[in-house]
């Protein structure tokens, strides 16, 4: 039995679809003074899948993913595998300063208490956040499904992380698809000027697809795309694994030069077109 949170709906019917199994019918609304509601309508046993992203707005999504996992716990069932596709509150993992709240431990403690017995999630903002968990919890990578996209829209190209910390993703999809990957680095040129550039290659009349796991105010992304301009690059796709996509982030995108903007479907967006219910399923499959 599979149940889908608000934010999911259409993820958890494809999850459902792939695994051959229902999807337990929901009630969730709000209460006219803005109180979240829910209600179970199906008949459920034991081997419960709750999916939930906790994306914005993020306090309404978790409250309502409690909601729903307090519900199926009182009701006796145990075995209750979480998928929280895009983990919202995952930047703050640590405590960066003295006296800051470390929000990602509370939302998993929360998490927990409510009664989830198993926790997926796709790419973490940090893997560490599994560490938060006292019951199992699985990192997934959509990557691979990002890489069917791009070997299916574009030819040979190069894959450029638009930082180091996303050279990671990169070279992911680069082995998958058996081509070259690349970072942008900062040079300091003179103590006046600093110049960004790709490290090692030349992407001049080449084909690049930039990838990152989360494009927010698509800052980084502008700029990603501006320096593969400057230096000659013919078509640009960017793709991503969780479309946050605050206010005009897609338009400054495409203002800044790219072609196309994919993302996966751990959140709803206008870009939200390439789905990880199979990655979902094949995980649930293996981990049942
Ligand atoms: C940073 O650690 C992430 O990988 C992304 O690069 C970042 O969240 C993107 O943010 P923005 O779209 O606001 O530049």
């Amino acid at each position: 039995m599979i149940i889908g949170g608000s934010s999911s709906q259409k993820l958890a019917a494809n999850v459902a679809r792939e695994m051959g199994d229902v999807l337990c019918p929901l009630e969730s609304r709000k209460f006219p003074d803005g109180e979240r509601y829910i209600r179970i309508k199906g008949d459920i046993s034991d081997g419960v899948v709750v999916v939930q992203s906790t994306g914005y707005p993020q306090d309404e999504n978790l409250m309502e993913l409690f909601l729903i996992l307090k519900t199926i716990s009182n009701m006796g069932i145990t075995n209750i595998r979480t998928v929280i596709p895009y983990f919202g509150y995952g930047r703050q993992e640590k405590r960066f300063n003295p006296g800051e709240a470390v929000s990602a431990e509370v939302v998993c403690d929360l998490i927990q208490y409510a009664g989830a017995s198993e926790i997926y999630s796709i790419n973490l903002h940090e893997e560490s956040i599994c560490n938060l968990f006292n019951v199992p919890a699985n990192n997934l990578s959509a990557m691979p499904t990002i890489a069917n996209y791009v070997w299916d829209n574009i030819d040979d190209p190069v894959i450029v992380a638009p930082d180091k910390g996303a050279l990671g993703f990169a070279q992911e999809i680069a082995n998958i698809l058996n081509c070259e990957s690349d970072y942008l680095e900062k040079i300091r040129i003179s103590p006046e000027k600093v110049e960004t550039k790709p490290k090692n290659l030349d992407v001049d009349g080449r084909d690049a697809v930039i990838i990152d796991d989360i494009i927010s105010t698509g800052g980084t992304i502008v700029n990603a795309c501006g320096i593969l301009r400057e230096h000659g690059a013919r078509k640009i796709l960017v793709g991503c694994v969780h479309p946050v996509l605050v206010e005009d982030a897609l338009l400054k995108i495409f203002a800044a030069g790219a072609d196309d903007v994919v993302g996966t479907d751990t959140l709803k967006s206008e870009v939200s077109s390439v789905s990880v219910a199979s990655l979902v399923a094949d995980a649930l499959k293996k981990g049942s």
